[in-house]
């Protein structure tokens, strides 16, 4: 299979290379989850990077837990600030044509019925931190994978700021990936705790999701 694919748009021709696709695939399929270092297309982590550090912090609010009506702020278990990515910027436009690439590549590789993508921004001050949580819950979220990615230049292991990535309830180690730029994780959303820990420096990422089309219990639940 051929790894660069040629993506005709009406912004022109451009071109995807799928064989980062191709180990994120393989890794679900064997493990569940990708922690794949300092993978992603430089020109995109860069545009991004640069997005999110040009935006005015009037558009970050504090991070509540779910959406909408559901938001609650809770400093208990998260202290980061956000912002969702609505695809009305030019970066916001390249990162959600990438996802929607990796999307289709999943759906092909893996059958996963990816049918939507919603994401935020995130900024982690020093001493911010988000517990061990779970982004969705069996029979009660159609959030099917997350996906993180970090635009943390120079980052030392004594920085802090790691995502643990638990493999089950009880394993109290888990794996630690350091927010370096331009790494990306991928992980079955209902299958994995995880925590980011407190950081002694400004830490930037984005998190995402990727949802099934299927409305839980009576709730209407549209895409973004
Ligand atoms: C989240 C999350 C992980 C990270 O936003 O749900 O777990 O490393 N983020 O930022
Ligand atoms: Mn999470």
């Amino acid at each position: 299979m051929q790894a660069i694919k040629k993506i005709k748009e009406t912004g022109g021709t451009h071109f995807i290379d799928e064989s980062l696709f191709t180990l994120i695939a393989q890794d679900i399929n064997q493990q569940g989850y990708s922690i794949r270092p300092t993978a992603m297309p430089e020109a995109l982590i860069n545009t991004l990077y640069m997005h999110q550090q040009a935006m005015e912090s009037y558009k970050f609010k504090e991070a509540g837990i779910g959406r909408g009506k559901e938001y609650l702020k809770n400093e208990f278990v998260r202290t980061d600030a956000i912002s969702w990515i609505t695809g009305e910027t030019n970066a916001g436009k390249e990162w959600l044509n990438w996802i929607a690439n990796l999307q289709s590549f999943l759906n092909r590789r893996l059958f996963l019925g990816l049918f939507s993508f919603e994401s935020h921004f995130a900024h982690y001050r020093p001493g911010d931190y988000y517990k061990r949580h779970y982004d969705a819950f069996k029979g009660e979220s159609n959030r099917i994978l997350s996906i993180v990615v970090y635009f943390n230049r120079h980052w030392l292991a004594s920085d802090g700021g790691e995502l643990v990535l638990y493999k089950n309830d009880r394993d109290k180690e888990g794996t630690r990936v350091v927010p370096l730029l331009g790494t990306i994780v991928a992980f079955l959303s209902e299958e994995f705790p995880h925590e980011v820990l407190a950081a002694k420096r400004d830490r930037y990422s984005i998190a995402g999701w990727f949802r099934v089309n299927t409305s839980v219990t009576d709730k209407v639940d549209p895409p973004l």
